[in-house]
């Protein structure tokens, strides 16, 4: 009976050692501890044994349940730690490929804007924004351009359908300007500022024209600002955007709020001068309009211009983005199409 005892516990270590998976444990702890398993029809066979075997024989058999019970625990709590980490590796396959998020970047008028207002910062220059819904004192009135102006014709501009107020009609900005008036109003020179933002005009949407586009005006007021100082200014600014080679030129040029008002060219950055078509064989790009504030600005926001001068100048992001990036129509700028904003 001793032999068999050895062997049950031998086979049942082996088998119990072997088993992979609960169902199987369960069934090998109803074949040897079950109420009809082996281990127990021996301990219930006792009182059939020889009457001095079996204080022996009892004994073995309860030590042998008592190490096969733990045995069975034992395994179990091994299986179910495997299982779980195995859960755990499905979720977390960390061979499969992550999900692709794809990267997004800025739209190119903003990386643009961004640009320009750095440069001017670099100078010195402070930003500064105004309204897009103005009256037409400050779109007109006050940067000297009167009633009779062909800029306030009803073609170029987008009147609102609001009743006056006493700053005249209500209308989309058609330029950044109107932000040197209300800057000029609420601040005392000396100031430097540059204005980003959003622009209108009733214009037809072609390859060079937008309704919508986007303009940064610069203006810098103190006493004994020259106009020497504005060409140095904006030479930086050509050269800092478009390379150190880029020649500038100024030419004489009208605007109601300057005088003199002049227009900046740089030297064509695809024919460096020679004359392309880009260029319209002119060898110059015209890049923005400047020009020395009027004096009739500086009254009208209270300025003493016998004490002070200013230069003023006006830009299109849109235009300065096309000779950068060499994009020859404007319209791609607002259609969205993937596959040109990715390229910047
Ligand atoms: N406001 C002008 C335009 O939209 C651009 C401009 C020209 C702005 C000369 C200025 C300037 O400040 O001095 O065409």
């Amino acid at each position: 009976m001793k032999e068999r005892l050895n062997e049950i516990e031998k086979e049942a270590l082996k088998e119990i050692e072997e088993t992979q998976d609960r169902k199987s444990l369960e069934s090998l702890r109803i074949r040897y501890l079950g109420r009809k398993g082996l281990l127990t029809q021996i301990l219930r066979g006792l009182k059939d044994l020889p009457e001095e075997e079996r204080p022996s024989i009892g004994q073995k058999a309860n030590q042998l349940k008592t190490r096969l019970s733990s045995f069975l625990q034992k395994r179990l709590d091994e299986i179910q730690k495997r299982e779980e980490v195995s859960v755990g590796e499905e979720l977390f396959d960390v061979t499969l490929p992550g999900k692709q998020f794809p990267v997004g970047y800025k739209h190119p008028l903003t990386q643009v804007e961004e640009e320009i207002v750095e440069i001017f910062r670099g100078m010195g220059f402070q930003v500064e924004e105004g309204p897009e819904i103005e009256t037409e004192y400050y779109n007109f009135e006050a940067l000297n351009t009167p009633k009779d102006h062909p800029a306030r014709d009803l073609q170029d501009t987008f009147y609102l359908d609001l009743p006056p107020d006493e700053k005249g009609e209500y209308l989309l900005r058609t330029h950044t300007s109107p932000v040197q008036i209300r800057v000029m109003e609420r601040q005392k020179p000396p100031l430097r500022i540059i204005a980003p933002g959003s622009c209108y005009r009733a214009d037809a949407f072609d390859a060079s024209h937008s309704p919508y586009f986007s303009q940064v005006e610069g203006l810098y007021v103190d006493e004994g600002v020259t106009f020497g100082e504005l060409k140095g200014t904006l030479e930086v600014f050509a050269q800092e955007m478009f390379g150190r080679g880029v020649k500038v030129r100024f030419t004489p040029h009208y605007f109601p709020f300057t005088e003199p008002s002049a227009e900046l060219a740089i030297s064509c950055v695809i024919c460096q001068g020679q004359g392309c078509r880009t260029c319209g064989g002119a060898g110059w790009l015209e890049l923005l309009g400047c020009g020395m504030v009027h004096p009739a600005v500086f009254e009208k926001v209270g300025y003493d211009p016998e004490k002070y001068t200013g230069y003023a100048f006006g830009m299109g992001i849109e235009r300065i983005a096309m000779i950068k990036y060499r994009i020859n129509d404007i319209r791609l700028f607002y259609e969205n199409d993937m596959r040109f904003l990715e390229q910047f």
